[in-house]
């Protein structure tokens, strides 16, 4: 058989997805040969340069490089681009009440060290301390017994546990916690504060060359997992962050501004004495049917 002469990029479109058809699955068929319409379309769109394209793909080698258990760069580049919202927004059928989700972040651990109800999950991380309380209930208002929370969050520097010596450090500010019989949960930290996009990788790169956009509003990450219910991928965010209307990766929804309350001191929800400031977040979240 000869080779096709390619005298127009058309014809190219054509033959890549003429092959891709044979895909057997029939969902990965319909992504790829939509993935491949767009593709070429963009490229074309844009008259894409071969230095530009070599460009790109060097930039997506490097992204790899950054990119370790607890830190995704190629998740930091889909939340800027708004690809992650998008996909969380279409595809979380969510009923009546349930609360809402957001992005998953770049920053999850999995196996994440575990914490009796009540204790401090902040492993010597600076900040304001933090009392958190609530309850995890389903849609008929149940509470949700053993559900398995994970919390993660920025310390007063905006960092996380994952971009400070990890290696040797281990985990700060993040922890695995599981809810009571009555579907309670409590854990004490530290505040999260407002922090921007990491400023070692390549996704940083993209913002300063486009929005200057880097900054997130203040919040706590979740995620629960219980059975039989949606598992659900949450922030809590600090209503009194001025950034909330400008979340460099699109997160925040109106539903999950919390009020993170400021104390001057004195006997904290658990009973603990406290000498100087402290926080207190009191939220209940109502998980989706599976
Ligand atoms: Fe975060």
């Amino acid at each position: 058989m000869k080779p096709t002469a390619y005298d127009s990029t058309d014809l190219i479109t054509q033959e890549v997805l003429k092959r891709y058809e044979s895909t057997p699955d029939p969902r990965l068929r319909e992504i790829m040969l939509s993935l491949i319409r767009h593709l070429h379309a963009f490229a074309k769109d844009v008259k894409l340069t071969s230095p530009e394209w070599l460009a790109a793909m060097q930039l997506l080698e490097e992204t790899g490089t950054w990119c370790a258990p607890g830190r995704n760069e190629f998740i930091i580049f889909s939340d800027a681009l708004g690809l992650s919202m998008l996909t969380v927004t279409q595809d979380y059928q969510r009923p009546e009440g349930a609360t809402e989700p957001t992005l998953l972040g770049p920053f999850l651990v999995e196996g994440a060290p575990k914490f009796e109800m009540g204790q401090d999950i902040s492993r010597g991380a600076q900040g304001v301390p933090l009392y958190s309380h609530g309850r995890v209930v389903d849609g008929q208002g149940q509470p949700v017994k053993g559900a398995v929370i994970d919390v993660w969050h920025s310390d007063d520097r905006g960092i996380y546990d994952v971009q400070d010596h990890f290696e040797t450090n281990g985990a700060w500010a993040r922890g695995q916690l599981n809810t009571g019989e009555d579907g309670r949960f409590s854990f004490w930290s530290v505040m999260p504060v407002d922090y921007p996009i990491p400023q070692d990788g390549t996704a940083i790169r993209m913002i300063h060359a486009t929005t200057g956009e880097s900054w997130r509003p203040a919040h706590l990450h979740f995620r629960i997992v219980a059975p039989n219910l949606r598992p659900l991928v949450t922030h809590l965010f600090d209503r009194q962050s001025e950034r909330l209307d400008r979340d460099a990766v699109f997160g925040v929804r109106p539903s999950l501004v919390a009020d993170f309350v400021r104390h001057a001191g004195g006997a904290a929800p658990d009973g603990r004495n406290m000498d100087g400031p402290y926080c207190t977040l009191e939220h209940t979240f109502v998980m989706a049917p599976a």
